[in-house]
């Protein structure tokens, strides 16, 4: 069932769809895991799976979250501690070209806000995502509007979507429309 009422849920009906081809994964705000661990239990066998972060206990929570609650010795799972802007500009830890990249933006629930995620190295994060992006390949990211910070990410977020050419990506929005606060919104990106 289509789960309609938040965007974190509705971008797996997307996944699921790229997951049939994917072989390589970038979860660029791994957090807790939750994310990951739904990747990780629902790819195809040999794909390999890359979890960034900038807090060491973001990387180690969501690490023992996949070794406890996936089973699968038939995939292959890297967590790597820094900030997702300088390691998708420098990636000799990429080994192909990326099929699937999310961004769930925000902080990691429970921890400081000053290390949520920022409007200036989001975009810089995405548009280095975009060079790795495989044919094809999908970019979801999940914006929450309910703080000045996290409005003006969403902000930064779709304007620079809307700049990329109709030719490479189809780019697309989606959000609950009748929620009383600012309910998260997702963005899609999608190479052609
Ligand atoms: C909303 S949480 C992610 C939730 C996670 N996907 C999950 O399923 O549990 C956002 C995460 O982004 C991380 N973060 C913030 N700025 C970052 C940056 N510049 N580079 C990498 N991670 C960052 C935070 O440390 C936090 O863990």
């Amino acid at each position: 069932m289509i789960n309609l009422n938040h965007a974190v849920q509705f971008q797996r009906t997307l996944w699921l769809n790229q997951l049939t081809k994917a072989q390589t994964i970038v979860d660029a705000t791994v957090g807790n895991g939750h994310d990951l661990l739904y990747l990780a239990n629902h790819c195809q066998k040999g794909t390999t799976l890359y979890g960034l972060d900038r807090q060491a206990i973001a990387i180690e929570a969501s690490k023992q979250r996949v070794a406890k609650e996936c089973q699968r010795q038939d995939i292959n799972c890297h967590f790597i501690e820094g900030r997702h802007e300088i390691l998708l500009s420098d990636t000799p830890w990429l080994a192909a070209p990326i099929d699937l990249l999310i961004f769930n933006l925000g902080y990691l629930p429970g921890s400081s806000h000053e290390l949520m995620t920022q409007p200036t190295t989001t975009i810089e994060a995405i548009n280095q995502g975009l060079t790795h992006l495989a044919p094809r390949g999908l970019i979801t990211i999940v914006a929450y509007p309910g703080t000045p910070t996290g409005e003006a990410e969403a902000q930064a977020v779709h304007t620079l979507l809307t700049t990329l050419p109709q030719q490479a990506y189809d780019v697309a929005t989606w959000m609950p429309i009748n929620q009383i606060n600012k309910p998260p919104i997702l963005y899609i990106i999608k190479g052609r």
